[in-house]
């Protein structure tokens, strides 16, 4: 087998003569709760352009479910909001990021209402609902289950109105363009326009998550870590990979694409039950159903391990029908797309991957080690969460993050005034473009691999295995030169999960998310620090 080496600095080769260029001041990557909030503020100081891979809303903020988590109730305080989220960090949370987060929530949240988003009133005040680890009923929500879709449509509404931003769908960014240890734009490619050059003064990174590299994910398709790879390859350091959230409850249909069933049902008093009908959260946590992610992940497992079962159950057959339907309008649509009825049936769930915690480690205003190259939301690492996200925080540090983000880019274009000068740039990958590869089956083993060996639960040996059948796949896959989107996110899928692996495999504990049954106890003396990865000069 050939030895594992680091990718190489570009995905494709390509040569700035022969290509044809994009100009602007700055450059979003994602179109998410993050990359617009981004684009509306980056456009008060200059051009903006939005480059996204799918259609605008296809991304894990259209699929947001249970609500954003923010201080606007009456008796909630900034503090408490810290306290629950620095709490469930486990010791690894940057406590100035989760002041300056939840701090500046109440103004982003207000300035979406603003813009037209219309969260649940009763008369007409918010109406507050609680999820695990918060000691407060503080989250808010739209249309009972949508609300991520109520924020993206009313972002995309913003963004569209403004005549400083473009958006280019269906446009998939294979890297950064880089010189020098700063950002100057990115590459990319639409199948109908081909490859163009973007030339930007500011690059706003906020490609989102990776769910996609696990066979179980509420993640959508676009989910497949491209940001976090490309930063990896221009030399960005990335820090607490190993920290992955797995969400206790997905809707468990064989086949069927795995729905999240928001932790809000288990906050309106749904009960988890085994395959013999027993509650048993209350044998596990004190908090029961609404303990922190990592334990009813963990304790749902254990339940399917003992009773030998695919799965577990939500029962919230003892809620009013009425009042059922009217708050989980879209989970009984779905559910009943498969003949369950939320109000007489129980609902077959199991945990999935959810949200990728690591990421690019930025500073408070989302700058990189990169100049020039930021990055906001979920791609990001702002330390917010530690090594457990409390539920509903990220939809909060998107808006924030991405706020930040854009409006930073924007002065500090404003400050250097500089023109835009392109320079030559050309690589020649020398990678194979004949392939016999079925990257289909390579992406279906990996999930099922990273899925088996990189869960909920880990150990020295599952993860030896992961790392060494991941690097054996990479050793074939990373030389080859693709011309589409299929190659480009598998070669950074491979990327991104032998980084999740040596990143787990590093912490010899377990801590917050990251479970290790070899180890157990969290180590405070050895592991009360942060895992940082960065590509080696090859
Ligand atoms: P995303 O919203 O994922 O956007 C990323 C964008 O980048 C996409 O538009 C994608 O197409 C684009 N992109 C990716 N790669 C490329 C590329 N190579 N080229 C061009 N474009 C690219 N959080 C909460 O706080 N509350 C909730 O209730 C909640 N519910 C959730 C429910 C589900 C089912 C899921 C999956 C997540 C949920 N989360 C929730 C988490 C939260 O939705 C995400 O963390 C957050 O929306 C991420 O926003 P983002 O802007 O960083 O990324
Ligand atoms: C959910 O609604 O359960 C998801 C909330 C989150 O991931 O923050």
């Amino acid at each position: 087998m050939k030895k594992y080496t680091e990718p190489k600095r570009y995905l494709i080769s390509f040569d700035s003569r022969t290509s044809s260029h994009v100009f602007t001041d700055i450059l979003v990557i994602g179109s998410g709760v993050a990359g617009l909030s981004a684009a509306i503020q980056a456009a008060k100081h200059g051009s903006v352009l939005v480059v996204t891979k799918d259609k605008i809303d296809e991304n894990n903020t259209a699929y947001a479910q249970g609500g954003v988590a923010v201080v606007l109730s009456t008796g909630d305080t900034i503090a408490k909001h810290i306290k629950d989220t620095v709490d469930a960090g486990q010791g690894l949370c940057d406590t100035a990021m989760v002041k300056n987060i939840i701090s500046e929530g109440p103004q982003r949240v207000n300035e979406l209402i603003e813009w037209g988003a219309a969260f649940d009133t009763e008369n007409n005040h918010l109406i507050f609902t609680k999820e695990g680890g918060h000691q407060f009923h503080r989250i808010i929500r739209a249309k009972g289950d949508s609300t991520g879709k109520e924020i993206e449509h009313t972002l995309i509404r913003t963004v569209k109105r403004n005549k400083n931003i473009k958006i280019f769908e269906y446009t998939f960014t294979t890297d950064l363009i880089t010189k020098d240890g700063v950002c100057h734009g990115a590459i990319a490619w639409h199948a109908k326009k081909g490859y163009m050059l973007i030339w930007a003064k500011r690059t706003i990174l906020a490609t989102g998550g990776c769910g996609q590299v696990y066979r179980e994910t509420t993640n959508p398709d676009v989910a497949t870590g491209d940001g976090l790879a490309m930063a990896y390859r221009a030399g960005v350091t990335l820090q607490d990979m190993e920290f992955v959230q797995f969400h206790p409850t997905t809707l468990y249909i064989a086949g069927a694409v795995r729905f999240l069933i928001t932790e809000t049902v288990r906050g309106e008093g749904g009960i988890l039950r085994n395959k013999r009908g027993k509650r048993f959260m209350p044998a596990y946590h004190p908090q029961a159903e609404l303990a922190p992610r990592d334990v009813v992940s963990q304790s749902i497992l254990k339940e399917m391990q003992k009773t030998d079962h695919t799965h577990v159950y939500i029962d919230i057959r003892h809620i009013p029908k009425e009042r059922l339907y009217a708050r989980f309008p879209r989970i009984r649509e779905i559910c009943a797309s498969f003949g369950i009825d939320i109000a007489k049936d129980l609902i077959p769930v199991r945990p999935s991957a959810h949200y990728m915690i690591g990421g690019i480690k930025v500073d408070r205003f989302s700058r990189t080690i990169i100049k020039q190259l930021y990055a906001c939301g979920e791609v990001a690492c702002t330390g917010m969460h530690g090594a457990n996200r409390l539920g509903s925080n990220s939809l909060l540090e998107g808006l924030v993050t991405g706020y930040n983000a854009g409006a930073d880019a924007g002065k500090s274009i404003q400050k250097a005034q500089g023109e835009l000068i392109p320079y030559t740039v050309q690589e020649f990958m020398g990678g194979s473009k004949i392939s016999w590869l079925d990257l289909n089956d390579i992406g279906n083993s990996l999930k099922s691999l990273m899925w088996r060996d990189a869960g909920i639960e880990r150990d020295e040996r599952h993860l030896l295995e992961a790392e060494e059948m991941v690097e054996m796949w990479c050793s074939y896959v990373m030389d080859k030169e693709f011309s589409n989107p299929t190659g480009w996110e598998l070669q950074n899928m491979l990327l991104v999960s032998r980084l999740i692996v040596i990143s787990a495999r590093e912490r010899k504990e377990s801590r917050g998310v990251h479970h290790r049954n070899d180890y157990p106890n969290t180590d405070n003396i050895h592991w009360k620090k942060h895992i940082m990865v960065k590509k080696s000069k090859s």
